[in-house]
């Protein structure tokens, strides 16, 4: 790794020969119902990604990761899995995939593919066969099948609830028409978990990793990566005992709740691990892990999946002591595996940042909820409490324009940071949280299986407008799956192309200029006297600043290559990040 800012830049053949490309790339997220739609169903699609990639090449991102594509009926947005190694119709063929593959390498882009390995869908072949076997079949044994309490087992085996509502369990009409055994879903019923006690589900497994990795994926993002190991040994414990059991909201801090991080689970990921160094470069992965900091590490470490996200500034208020809190600690944790460290604002399940970073402050500002409205303290979520941000904004409270400012500068100070910076498509476009859905139109599960609590997470996955008119502002010849309001066509790709200072123009510059100047993984902060003003310095001399106050601040001496906002008379404004290089 070169430790000058001035390094010669890399060709795109030598960063994909690299084994550490993961290291500090920009990882940007596409949800393909969402992003172009290529045939005018109202559905984005495969060949709708492939024309795009000289937009993602410009945009200066070093790997695409690609939420589920598989067949799917779409209970939770394509995390119900059909078929785990084809491409769903409605968005393709293989034929589509290898060639969208290619256009990406060829634009010198990695790519990552979202596996769903806790669950399948209810239409999956094995969740078929099961229903159609007798209780104790080997199809069985492939899901978590059980007897019901009670006197005719009508009772639930026990009181756990799932993550989007409901009991995890769900009872079965056996194949001679009387009522029968319960299967477990974590998530939406039609998600049934897989048992990983069982040879065969991790045999599949593999498989699915080989095909993918031998067509051309580079990576992996592991879908509820601390799920899938379980005990249910009886008696299955109480959800009231588990809570209490429960540290704080943040998780089990020893592995010990009967289906969350468990230690178990780390077996598969060594077994997956030795898959991905038969590859070269190795396959990557990231585990999508909402577990106790303390147990992070595990996920990330160079014999499990090397990687797993963070998703602590995703939850923590604009402020300046939180972030940089938040920021040492997470340098200080990846450093100790070997791995590197993750950052991500946005993603499909939360909502955006530049409504969070709108809203009034308070206590469930920072989870994207209704301020009058705790949703983490009403509802638990999964393990964790917090782990789901799914609950809509009111639209009279957000400040538009003060959101966006603060999300700029939040992400020009996550893209100075070393690690792998995750995106999420459209944040490059300032969108904010579709909050204008109407109920007939959502799609969430979430949305369903709690009424008048959770509005869901469509808000963040409405179709992304390429231009400024058309039915869909450019994302089809056609009406969207999910509506887009009017004020899309004032941030769509067209509006924002060679503008000066549109958030776009302002993404591409940062991304480039974070290519160039990023070298060794290092960070030392520069104390500002100013308890609301953070300042780094990455090797090479790049400085970076962020105002979270309220005066103006006065930046050090060198070039501002990039700033979130227009500075004043030279000064760094309120919610603003700069870059500084110091002059040679
Ligand atoms: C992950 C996904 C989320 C999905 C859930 C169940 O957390 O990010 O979208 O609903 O897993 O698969
Ligand atoms: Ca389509």
């Amino acid at each position: 790794m070169s430790t000058s800012a001035t390094q010669a830049p890399r060709t795109d053949a030598e960063r994909m020969a690299d084994p550490n490309w993961w290291r500090q790339a920009a990882v940007y997220q596409i949800y393909p119902r969402s992003f172009a739609d290529s045939n005018g169903d109202g559905i984005g699609d495969i060949q709708g990604i492939t024309a795009k990639v000289p937009y993602l090449k410009e945009l200066g991102i070093d790997a695409v990761w690609l939420s589920p594509f598989y067949p799917s009926a779409l209970a939770d947005g394509g995390y119900d899995v059909d078929d785990y190694r084809n491409v769903d119709p409605k968005l393709g063929t293989l034929e589509d995939f290898d060639e969208m593959a290619a256009a990406l390498h060829a634009a010198g882009i990695k790519l990552v593919a979202d596996i769903v390995p806790n669950h399948s869908s209810d239409r999956h072949e094995w969740f078929k066969e099961a229903l159609a076997s007798p209780k104790g079949s080997a199809a069985r044994e492939r899901y978590i099948f059980r007897d019901g309490k009670g006197e005719n087992g009508e009772l639930p085996p026990s009181d756990w609830d799932s993550v989007f509502g409901g009991p995890v369990w769900e009872r079965i009409t056996e194949p001679d028409g009387t009522p029968g055994q319960w299967y477990m879903h974590i998530f939406a019923k039609e998600q049934p978990d897989f048992n990983w006690d069982n040879p065969e589900v991790r045999e599949d497994f593999l498989k699915t990793l080989r095909f993918w990795s031998d067509r051309g994926v580079d990576g992996f993002r592991i879908d509820v990566a601390h799920g899938m190991a379980k005990d249910l040994s009886e008696p299955m414990p109480m959800k009231a005992d588990l809570a209490a059991r429960a540290h704080g909201t943040d998780g089990f801090v020893d592995g010990s709740h009967p289906f969350w991080d468990r230690d178990e689970v780390h077996e598969v990921y060594a077994e997956w691990r030795k898959l991905f160094n038969e590859y070269n470069p190795p396959r990557t992965a990231v585990a999508e892990a909402w577990v106790h900091e303390s147990r992070r590490a595990r996920y990330a470490s160079p014999e499990g999946l090397g990687q797993a996200f963070n998703f602590d500034l995703l939850q923590a208020d604009f402020d300046a002591p939180s972030f940089r809190k938040i920021i040492t600690e997470n340098l200080i944790a990846a450093k100790e595996t070997g791995a590197s460290s993750t950052w991500v604002f946005s993603n499909h399940d939360v909502v955006r940042h530049a409504t969070r970073y709108g809203l009034p402050k308070g206590g469930s500002v920072a989870q994207g909820t209704n301020a009058a409205q705790d949703i983490s303290s009403t509802k638990p979520k999964g393990q964790d409490g917090k782990g789901w941000l799914l609950a809509g904004a009111p639209a009279e409270e957000l400040d538009v324009e003060l959101g966006l400012r603060r999300a700029r500068a939040a992400t020009l100070l996550m893209l100075a940071l070393p690690g792998s910076a995750y995106l999420y498509q459209g944040e490059e476009l300032g969108l904010r949280e579709v909050t204008e859905i109407p109920d007939s139109e959502r799609q969430d599960p979430s949305f369903f299986r709690n009424p008048g609590v959770e509005i869901g997470r469509d808000g963040c996955r409405v179709p992304l407008p390429w231009t400024a008119d058309g039915p869909s502002f450019g994302f089809g010849q056609d009406r969207a799956h999910l509506p887009q309001p009017e004020w899309f066509a004032r941030y769509a790709v067209s509006e924002q192309e060679g503008v000066e200072g549109s958030t776009l123009e302002f993404y591409r510059r940062a991304l480039r200029l974070r290519s160039e100047l990023q070298a060794d993984e290092e960070l030392e902060w520069v104390e500002t006297g100013n308890q609301d003003v953070l300042h780094f310095s990455r090797p090479g001399g790049w400085d970076t600043v962020t105002n979270f106050g309220t005066e103006p601040f006065e930046l050090p001496a060198g070039t501002v290559v990039v700033s979130s906002g227009p500075l004043e008379d030279g000064l760094l404004p309120a919610d603003t990040s700069a870059w500084v290089v110091r002059d040679a």
